[in-house]
């Protein structure tokens, strides 16, 4: 224990929540049109990402990514990259795995906050 370990901690701490800003202004930009929580511009009920994961799962998953708690880097990962029916596959310069990290990091924490 002591201030070192106190110091460890509070820059993981800090490194942390430098990763969820950048995961949420990522998500923000490349996701959310598609996964945000809000209706479509067309009016419809949902954006396609969230209505597509909607029928995907029913109950058993929320439909927003930003709900999911099982949602890891690895998990992102796969899909980023290979696509998901309407969804696009981004290239590593489009979105590199540290950018992933950062989603993964925000979602961490967005599941937990239930916003
Ligand atoms: C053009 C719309 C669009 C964009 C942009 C988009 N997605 Fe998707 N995404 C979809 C659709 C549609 C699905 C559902 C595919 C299906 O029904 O299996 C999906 C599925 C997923 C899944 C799979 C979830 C699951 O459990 O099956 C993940 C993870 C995901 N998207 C993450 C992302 C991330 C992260 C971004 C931003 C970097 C992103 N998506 C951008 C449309 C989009």
């Amino acid at each position: 224990m002591g201030l070192t370990l106190l110091a460890t901690t509070y820059t993981a701490y800090a490194q942390d929540s430098a990763a969820v800003a950048r995961g949420k202004a990522k998500f923000d930009h490349s996701c959310a049109p598609c996964h945000g929580k809000g209706a479509g511009d067309d009016g419809r009920e949902s954006l396609p990402g969230t209505y597509s994961l909607k029928i995907k799962y029913g109950e058993t998953l929320p439909a927003a990514l930003e709900d999911r708690t099982d949602l890891t880097s690895e998990v992102i990962s796969v899909f980023v990259r290979m696509g998901a029916w309407s969804m696009p596959p981004f290239r590593k310069t489009e979105l590199s795995d540290a950018e992933i990290d950062d989603i993964a990091a925000y979602f961490a924490v967005s599941s937990r906050a239930g916003n």
